[in-house]
């Protein structure tokens, strides 16, 4: 198809009309010119489809599909290959129903713990979040379908989020907030991105130039389509022009009309009109010349999928004693409405109209004699004395309790932000009575999010089993009973309390504006820094084998930052059954002039392992790894210097660590004037000559009599000369030996230098 000689032929109402959604879930046919209209569907976990009624948050049916496990679960298997099975599963389901593009990832950054919707995102780690989402997206297109990258960007709560602005400073956006989608673009190149409902800095996302364009486009070289978050738009004309190419879902006409009359009255180019339309013709047309109506999902397949990925998402927290794996045949306490009705997915656009849903308490009937108390009512904030009392009972004569727990679906839920980090006070206070009579008790949780856990010394063990999906109950058992060994990794820090996260202060804002004040210190980069303790962190989870790392090997130790690096480690499981481990590699700067976090996470592997088994990771590093975001001069940087690459198996536990020298090719832009420091000035060895007969003739030199010495330390002296400005050399000097017209000359030669 001549996409341009189509352009042509179409009436400026057709162009106009090109760029908004026909209804909910489709973009507009122009049947006279053979132009198909597209479906697009929720995303991102399962095919949320809706034939008849529709709604973006979920009140309306949708068609049948399966469940798999929500973006909090699906990160934690740190496996860029798990996100590939599953972003096939749900293409294949795409082509067999006729939709072109599913909505998602959603890769927005969890800033808190308190985002309604953290269940959908990835990670509070930008790396790992753009990683995982590009693996998704290359297996999602790889079948023809698109994926929509969402919410572009700086959408990290719920409250007021049509309206609220999300002021961050630059920095912070490019390292934390942008880098995700960043990765994601350049690495996997999605069809569209859904630009987000708040505004950035004051402007709103859908009518601005700079991220739509500038840094989308001019910088990263997307090239699908940018559409709304669903009623995302605010003035439309602004938003061609900045780069938005498709209003969804329908605004009756209205904005289309207001695009007809920009452009008859001169206000709007029609050149960037139809610059949209074939942004929109070309992504479009790549389903339709590819769409595969004939393919045919299989319902099993994907819900057997959706067991197998959940079991590699779930993280061992808590195995004291090897209270896990359960032995099989035992008699086991199952405690908990969550054991009969799993929390496996949350509510919003995302909700999946299950094709069948497998609680643990229906899974684990082989397995052993299990005795179920109900213990709480699932949306029962307060304790139920009677089932509390049958739960303590049941526990009492088992050998093991396993209580499963979690959040309701009132806790958490697209459209509004948590409230608080805690379980329902009923669930915490059925915990310790179980664990006081059960030695052996053990905690399965249901939530999308990091919870409290107050329990946390009374109990041996603990299993984050997210939302996993709707086959979740039984990936849950096959764990619970060492049929699969553990391989999930947290992929966000889980803090004691709510007060403890960086974003506490400021998050949810005012009525106007949240600021980001914490900057880049996020999850981990903060409690790292803070040297704060956590209850879990970022990267952790255990296994039911062993795992040893040796031989750290980088093959060179100094560089310029153009090139790479390899890094190489072997692995080895040193216990008793096959298992998968995460080798995490994180970058220090060991000494910076800019403020940067301990460390940060550039490299992850997920690799299994057979008892005794070894095997070679290896990894590549760029300049990326080691730079920050210079905004001196609004790029990445590495300032040359000592960096660490360390090994470990997660942020607080570091195994192995080697050193190399980066060295920066770029320079940054020096001036130098009267306000100048000599510290900064001497920090180039030309520098350091030019001014050595100035230092002289600063008087903190001169220490002569031992009062003087006592009131002025070497260490005094040498701050004090290395602070003072040029211009003070006026009033600390000796006046006849420096004149102003010296210093402009010395001022000028420092500025060559720098040129
Ligand atoms: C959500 C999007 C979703 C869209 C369509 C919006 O409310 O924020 O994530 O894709 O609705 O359902």
């Amino acid at each position: 198809m001549n996409i341009d000689k189509l352009i042509e032929q179409m009436t400026l109402e057709e162009k106009a009309g090109l760029c908004s959604g026909l209804d909910f879930w489709h973009t507009k046919p122009v049947e006279r010119l053979n132009i198909s209209s597209v479906m697009v569907s929720d995303g991102p976990h399962g095919l949320r489809k809706q034939d008849d009624s529709s709604d973006h948050i979920g009140v309306n049916d949708s068609i049948k599909a399966v469940c798999f496990p929500a973006g909090c679960a699906a990160a934690a298997s740190f496996d860029r290959n798990l996100m590939a099975r599953l972003g096939s599963a749900l293409a294949l389901e795409c082509q067999a129903e006729g939709v072109g593009v599913i909505l998602g990832p959603a890769m927005n950054i969890k800033r808190s713990p308190l985002c309604g919707r953290n269940f959908e995102y990835l990670s509070e780690d930008p790396y790992l979040a753009g990683e995982l989402a590009a693996a998704y997206t290359n297996a999602v297109q790889e079948k023809n379908i698109g994926v929509s990258l969402k919410h572009f960007a700086a959408n990290n709560q719920e409250h007021r989020r049509m309206s609220s602005s999300s002021d961050v400073d630059e920095r912070t956006l490019r390292e934390i907030y942008l880098t995700p989608f960043e990765i994601a673009v350049k690495k996997a190149k999605p069809w569209t991105v859904m630009c987000s409902y708040n505004r950035i800095n004051g402007v709103f996302s859908s009518e601005n130039k700079w991220l739509l364009t500038d840094v989308l486009r001019d910088e990263w070289g997307f090239n699908g389509y940018v559409m709304t978050d669903w009623g995302a738009i605010v003035d439309r004309v602004k938003g061609l022009e900045a780069g938005l190419e498709l209003e969804m879902p329908a605004s009756g006409g209205i904005h289309d009309q207001e695009i007809v009359e920009a452009v008859r009255k001169g206000v709007l180019d029609e050149k960037i009109l139809n610059r949209a339309c074939r942004r929109l013709l070309e992504i479009n047309s790549r389903y339709v010349e590819n769409a595969q109506p004939e393919t045919i999902w299989d319902k099993d397949t994907d819900n057997q999928l959706s067991a197998q990925l959940a079991e590699e998402c779930i993280v061992l927290l808590k195995n004291d004693d090897n209270v896990l794996p359960l032995k099989k045949g035992e008699k086991v306490a199952f405690i908990g409405e969550f054991a009969e009705n799993p929390r496996f997915q949350g509510g919003g656009s995302s909700h999946i109209n299950c094709t069948e849903i497998v609680s643990a308490l229906k899974a684990s009937g082989e397995y052993a004699d299990i005795q179920y108390a109900k213990g709480f009512s699932i949306e029962k904030e307060e304790m139920n004395f009677d089932l509390m009392h049958e739960a303590v009972e049941t526990a009492r004569t088992t050998q093991a309790a396993v209580i499963f727990a979690g959040l309701p679906d009132l806790y958490e839920s697209e459209g509004y932000d948590r409230k608080h980090m805690s379980l329902p006070e009923g669930q915490d206070r059925l915990i310790e009575a179980v664990a006081a009579v059960n030695p052996n008790t053990i905690v399965v949780l249901h939530n999308g999010s990091p919870v409290c856990m107050p329990w946390i010394q009374s109990v041996k063990g603990v299993v984050e089993a997210y939302l996993g999906g709707q086959a979740v109950g039984k990936a849950v058992v096959r764990i619970l009973f060492g049929e699969a060994n553990p391989c999930g990794r947290l992929a966000e820090s889980f803090p004691f309390k709510v007060e403890d996260n960086p974003s506490y202060l400021f998050f949810g804002g005012n009525k106007e504006r949240t600021e980001y004040r914490e900057g880049i210190f996020v999850g981990y980069r903060y409690y790292d820094k803070k040297k704060m303790d956590v209850l879990f962190p970022f990267g952790y989870g255990l296994s039911y084998t062993t795992f040893e790392y040796e031989n750290l090997v980088v093959d060179k130790d100094r560089m310029d930052d153009t090139e790479c690096v390899t890094v190489k480690v072997d692995v080895r499981n040193t216990g008793r059954m096959t298992g998968k481990d995460v080798v995490q590699l994180y970058v220090r700067d060991i000494e910076s002039t800019e403020i940067r976090p301990i460390r940060e996470l550039k490299g992850f592997e997920k690799i299994e392992l057979k008892p005794g088994e070894k095997t070679t990771v290896t990894f590549v590093l760029d300049k990326r790894s080691f730079a920050y975001f210079e905004m001196k001069i609004n790029n990445w940087y590495v300032e040359s210097g000592d960096f660490l690459i360390q090994i470990g198996r997660s942020s607080r536990d570091i195994l192995l660590e080697t050193k190399i020298w980066v060295n920066s090719t770029d320079s940054l832009p020096v001036h130098y004037d009267m306000n100048s420091i000599f510290i900064d000035i001497m920090s180039s060895e030309r520098g350091c000559k030019l001014v050595e007969e100035y230092m002289k003739l600063l008087f903190f030199d001169e220490q002569n009599s031992e009062s003087a010495e006592q009131a002025i330390t070497a260490e005094m002296a040498e701050a004090m000369m290395h602070y003072t400005p040029l211009r003070a050399l006026f009033s600390f000097s000796d006046g006849d030996k420096i004149t102003k017209e010296k210093l402009n000359r010395l001022i000028d030669d420092l500025n060559k230098d720098e040129r």
